[in-house]
């Protein structure tokens, strides 16, 4: 029998409030718990933003330059990312289960780059995204495109089941080569996906009013990297659209395609996470790239 409670010995601080806790997202201070928790594993507490590293490609154009082994080109970057947005084949098959951080898990799928790449469908069950434990599912939403509704459609019903069961969506917009990704169509399609229910968008930056996007998008928008730019522009561009209000990136071929895909991240890192300007955070690719590859021609322990 468990001894009669001694009051006096018990600590209850009557004198100190419990704190109220607000939640950091934008727009996500009414969500439950785990859906709250599960964003607090994209995006970095601390500051808000968030390093995400995108692998998904292979679902449309198989094996892409770059990602032909994810094994050893991309498993050696982990540890510098916030969040990985990838397919479940590739996190089932080569994605070690130690990874710490939030895994964005695609959701959607059907047509090749040999078709019209708006016709797609769901092609996860929602259980299968709980079974595999991940930070967020996601998406792509073709406003403008020849299957605007049914993407759309897909996009709400993944939005109910991520609600039924606490795991926030990421839609991606923008994508398809003939658009104007102009500020007009961008503060469109983010603010449909948002008015529809997802917690998250990805979408492109724009030279000119990207702050409007940002502005008029009630959830943390993050942006897509897009084909591979020369390093300087690609850390230029990601400075500009934190700088315009972005809550963090989601690049993949201007990390995975650049000469030194790891000092790429670092210094992105540096520009999501500390503020440097592209001039110092160039600086940082190019000393991290001189330093890796000396490691390399002289791995440490060899003597
Ligand atoms: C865009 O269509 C997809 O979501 C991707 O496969 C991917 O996220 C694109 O990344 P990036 O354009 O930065 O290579």
């Amino acid at each position: 029998m468990p001894e009669a409670d001694n009051k006096q010995a018990k600590q209850f601080h009557p004198e100190i409030p419990q704190p109220t806790h607000g939640f950091f997202a934008k727009g996500a201070g009414a969500l439950d718990w785990g859906m709250q928790h599960r964003l607090s594993r994209i995006f970095r507490p601390e500051t808000g933003k968030v390093v995400m590293l995108a692998i998904d490609h292979g679902y449309f154009q198989g094996p892409t330059t770059g990602l032909e082994r994810v094994d050893l080109n991309i498993v050696p970057l982990l540890e510098q990312t916030d969040a990985l947005m990838l397919t479940r084949g590739i996190l089932r098959s080569t994605i070690p289960p130690t990874y710490p951080r939030g895994i964005v898990m695609r959701c959607s799928g059907g047509p090749s780059i040999l078709k019209e790449l708006s016709n797609e469908e769901l092609a996860v069950d929602v259980e299968d995204a709980i079974r595999m434990n991940v930070a967020a599912m996601t998406l792509q939403v073709f406003v403008g495109g020849e299957h605007e509704t049914r993407t759309i459609h897909n996009m709400t019903r993944l939005v109910d089941a991520g609600l039924r069961y606490g795991i926030p969506v990421m839609a991606v917009t923008a994508v398809g080569r003939e658009l104007v990704r102009d500020a007009k169509y961008l503060r469109l399609a983010c603010r449909i996906c948002a008015e529809l229910g997802t917690q998250m968008v990805k979408t492109y930056y724009c030279d000119e009013d990207f702050e409007t996007v940002t502005a008029s998008c009630p959830v943390p928008i993050v942006m897509a990297g897009g084909k591979k730019l020369p390093e300087l522009d690609a850390l230029t561009m990601a400075y500009n659209a934190i700088q315009g209000g972005a809550a963090g990136v989601d690049m993949g071929r201007n990390i995975f395609q650049s000469d030194a895909p790891m000092a790429m991240l670092q210094a992105i890192r540096k520009i999501v996470h500390e503020g440097y300007t592209p001039k110092e955070a160039m600086e940082v690719y190019a000393e991290l790239k001189n330093e890796q590859a000396r490691e390399k021609r002289e791995p440490v322990g060899i003597g």
